[in-house]
Order: C-alpha cells, then structure tokens, then sequence
C-alpha cells in the first residue's frame, strides 16, 4: 500500500522554463536558451557525480546557464542576475496547487525529493505558495551526490522508515524515473514533453502527461 507520494521538484512541480520564458529576452532566444541551461545543468549534475566532484545544485545551475548563455553570444551580467533570481521562484505548472490539495485532504503523505540545494528548494516552496503543504523537503545535500545515485533516493527510507515499495514517486524527468522504478519505487511519469521512454535500467508503472490524473491513479494503485 502506497504511504507517501514523493516528487522530484524541477520540471515535476517547477517549471524550469519560466525564469528564461519570463526574463524578456530579444526574438526568439529563450526556448533555445532555456533547454541548453538544463541539458547542461543536468549534465553537469551526472558528470560531477561520476568524478565524485559534487558541487551544490546551485553552482550547477551557475555554470549550466554561463554555459547556455555564452552559446547563445550573450554577454549580459545583468541578464544573467536576473535569470538566477528568476530561478530562486520558478512557477509551478497550473495543477499543482489544488492536486497537492486533494492528496493531502485524502490523507496522503507528501515530500519532496530533489538534486535542488536545501535553500533553493526552500525558495521554490516559500514563492509558490506552498509553506506547510509537504512532510518533509529531502535535498540532495544530504546525500553528498546527485540523482540518480542510490544513496538519494535511501533518503526518502531513512526520513520516514518506509520500504521503497510504500512510496509512490513521481517525476517529469526519465532518467529519474526509470531509475527510482529500479530502486524499487513505486513509479508514476509525469511525461509533461511526450518524450519517448528512456532506454534505462528500469520501467515506469504508471504514466501521465500531468499531474492531474494523480489522485484518481493513487486509489487504483
Ligand atoms: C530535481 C531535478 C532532477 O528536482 O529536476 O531533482
């Protein structure tokens, strides 16, 4: 029986395209800008963690948008303030709130579970509006290395005592879900882009294309 509903934070609940889709940037320069900051920032997230050269997720975040920025031929500091400070409060995507709502008037556990430094996530969660809403907001900190490590995803049995096979996780990312399938989570995708599946170590349970369906999906699973 599914005890705790645990997310992944950035993409699942935080949109990571809002800091450069709200920054105003001249043409058309955000998109490109914006899947170039997180393909890198998670690139350097998995690089890092594989030379054992762990840096917080904020650094990351630094270097991965320096990256995105000097390939697009922007050389602004001004912009780039502004694009980390629109970072510290990402949007959450529209159904979030009132889904995490439901779950919790139907008596369900909530965490976090993410790369994002304790900070970070404490900016994410005081800006979106959602203080109070979540059992506990589990950072990669505490682990000394980033997802989709084991010793990360150990964190959610060592808070709450629970057998991986009495959380439900749930990401946007499919790195991030295959692996937790592997840990021996139970799995929801939140397959927001409608990527294909990542050829990967382990298999999704369930699948949807937002989080909507979520409440329903945990009475049947
Ligand atoms: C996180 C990254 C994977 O929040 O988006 O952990």
């Amino acid at each position: 029986m599914i005890r705790l509903c645990v997310f992944d934070a950035y993409g699942t609940l935080f949109d990571v395209d809002a800091a450069a889709r709200a920054a105003d940037l001249q043409g058309d320069l955000w998109p490109q800008l914006s899947a170039d900051w997180r393909r890198k920032q998670l690139e350097y997230t998995w690089l890092r963690s594989v030379a054992g050269a762990h840096v917080d997720f904020w650094q990351v975040t630094q270097d991965g948008l320096d990256w995105a920025m000097e390939a697009a031929g922007l050389d602004d500091p001004d912009l780039r303030s502004k694009l980390l400070a629109l970072y510290r409060r990402l949007d959450v995507f529209p159904e979030v709130p009132e889904v995490l709502g439901v779950l919790r008037d139907q008596g369900a556990g909530l965490a976090i579970l993410s790369n994002g430094s304790a900070d970070m996530l404490a900016d994410a969660v005081a800006s979106a509006e959602l203080d109070g809403v979540f059992d506990a907001v589990l950072s990669v900190d505490d682990a000394g290395i980033f997802k989709p490590a084991k010793p990360v995803y150990d964190l959610v049995g060592a808070r709450f005592g629970l057998a991986p096979a009495d959380v439900l996780f749930i990401s946007s990312n499919g790195w991030d879900i295959c692996s937790g399938a592997a840990y021996g989570f139970r799995t929801l995708w939140v397959n927001r882009a409608g990527a294909p599946m990542d050829r990967l170590h382990g298999t999704p349970e369930a699948q949807a294309r937002d989080l909507r369906e979520l409440p329903d999906l945990l009475g049947r699973l």
